[in-house]
């Protein structure tokens, strides 16, 4: 690697010698998007769920399966614990019968923040985890102080030494915990945990994002009884074992979101089929406030956009269910081609703006003040050399060329893979000019 090269505290570009080997997205940008795109399932709702398939003796067969990044290194993750997975289009299958304990080293964690999600889990299963810190997205420092303290409270000893944490679970009970935060790992975390501990657990000040009510549908189906998620508190009784079985996984609702504002920047007319309304009330909420034209039914959404829309004056980013953190760089990019000027506000991630240095090479009026956004609508955009810092970040530079004049080139294709299963043809398939170029 040959340097991260941090030209301000919001741009962090990562030039490496990889980068010649490495794909790059060719957008070409103007064209409307019609038709209609089906959306696979959760990426925030199969990490979680894969790891709660270590509370689970048994086959678990997973539906709505999605090829990405982020999945296939927890698959390597569950491959260190001896619990065997294959795949085909659209099942995961996860055979535990055979499951050991196992340190979680940095090469695996490094690669996917949902590492952390096995601690709960583990400790539950073998009173014992060790696993080191995790990796993820460069938008924040990434504490997991929410997720320790809350095993701490339930009994458990935790040792942080040498980038590893030793968690000893021997004396894990049942009991309440109240979050400082809503933070939705933590939550996750601990609610797989209890499911194996003997006695009523209580969870406060819960995260309430839609994988978690997911999350419990799927713990329930295998056994557990877990009740309250998407609530004020979440209650959970343990039993002493969980079987296998079969589940099928959400949508992915910031997939279908990123669609949805997509065809507001470009313009066009596009059905998403897996856009539940509950799961993204406030986009939409959002987006009629544009004069897009908006049809909801049951399991989808459509949006029609044929103007250049207009600036929506403020928004502020929070847990569920207000507008969620990982739209807001798409969000930006609509603001910023909308007429008006925007006050966006990143209230859940210190270091979430990155995007903005790569828009503003593309001719967007944007002027960031720690967490504070101002962006300026433009008439036009145009394409350029820009780089994903982040996998939102990375499919909002899509969107942004998408809407360009001329030629934008994506690099760091990989942080985008980590969330969107081959994007360029998806959204080829709507009418875009997209395509993914290999360096040799
Ligand atoms: C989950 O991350 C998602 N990832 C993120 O999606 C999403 O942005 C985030 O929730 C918020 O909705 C997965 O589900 C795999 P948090 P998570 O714990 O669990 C602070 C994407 O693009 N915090 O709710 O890590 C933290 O620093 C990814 O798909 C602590 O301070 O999010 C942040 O400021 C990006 N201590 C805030 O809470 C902790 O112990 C929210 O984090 C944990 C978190």
């Amino acid at each position: 690697m040959l340097s991260n090269l941090n030209t301000n505290k919001h741009t962090k570009i990562l030039c490496s010698y990889n980068d010649f080997m490495e794909e790059k997205l060719l957008v070409y940008g103007g064209r409307k998007l019609h038709g209609s795109v089906k959306v696979d399932g959760a990426k925030n709702a199969f990490l979680p769920i894969m790891a709660g398939c270590v509370l689970c003796d048994g086959e678990i067969e997973l539906e709505n399966f999605v090829h990405l990044l982020d999945i296939e290194n927890m698959r390597e993750i569950l491959k260190t614990l001896n619990i065997k997975t294959h795949s085909n289009d659209r099942q995961l299958y996860i055979d535990t019968r055979e499951i050991q304990n196992a340190k979680i080293t940095h090469e695996r964690t490094q690669k996917v923040r949902a590492s952390i999600f096995l601690l709960g889990p583990l400790l539950a299963r073998f009173k014992r985890a060790v696993i080191a810190y995790p990796g993820g997205c460069n938008i924040g420092s990434r504490p997991i102080d929410l997720h320790l303290g809350a095993f701490k409270t339930l009994g458990a000893k935790v040792l942080e030494r040498h980038g590893y944490i030793f968690c000893d679970g021997t004396n894990l009970k049942a009991g309440n915990v109240i979050f400082d935060f809503p933070s939705v790992g933590a939550t996750e975390s601990v609610m797989m945990c209890a499911c194996l501990l003997e006695g009523e657990t209580v969870l406060k000040n819960v995260a309430k994002e839609p994988e978690i009510v997911d999350l419990q549908n799927f713990l329930n189906a295998m056994g557990a009884h877990v009740s309250g998620a998407g609530e004020d508190e979440i209650r959970v009784v343990g039993v002493k074992k969980m079987h296998g079985g079969n589940f099928h996984v959400m949508p992915d609702r910031i997939v279908a979101g990123t669609y949805l504002l997509a065809t507001a920047i470009c313009g066009g007319d596009i059905v998403v089929d897996g856009a539940i309304l509950k799961d993204n009330e406030s986009l939409v909420s959002f987006l009629k406030q544009t004069a897009c034209q908006i049809e909801v039914f049951d399991d989808k959404i459509r949006l029609k956009a044929d103007q250049r829309l207009c600036a929506i004056p403020k928004i502020e980013t929070r847990p569920f269910p207000f507008f969620p953190t990982d739209l807001q760089s798409q969000m930006m990019v609509l603001q910023a081609v909308s007429s008006g000027v925007c006050l966006l506000q990143e209230n859940v991630f210190e270091n979430r703006f990155a995007v903005a240095s790569e828009l503003k090479k593309m001719g967007a009026d944007i002027v960031v003040k720690d967490r504070t956004a101002l962006v300026r609508g433009v008439e036009k955009l145009y394409g350029a050399d820009v780089f994903a810092s982040d996998l939102r970040a990375g499919a909002s530079l899509v969107l942004a060329g998408l809407k360009a004049e001329g030629y934008a080139t994506v690099h760091n294709v990989h942080y985008i893979d980590r969330g969107y299963e081959k994007i360029e043809e998806r959204y080829k398939l709507l009418g875009a000019d997209i395509k993914r170029i290999k360096i040799e």
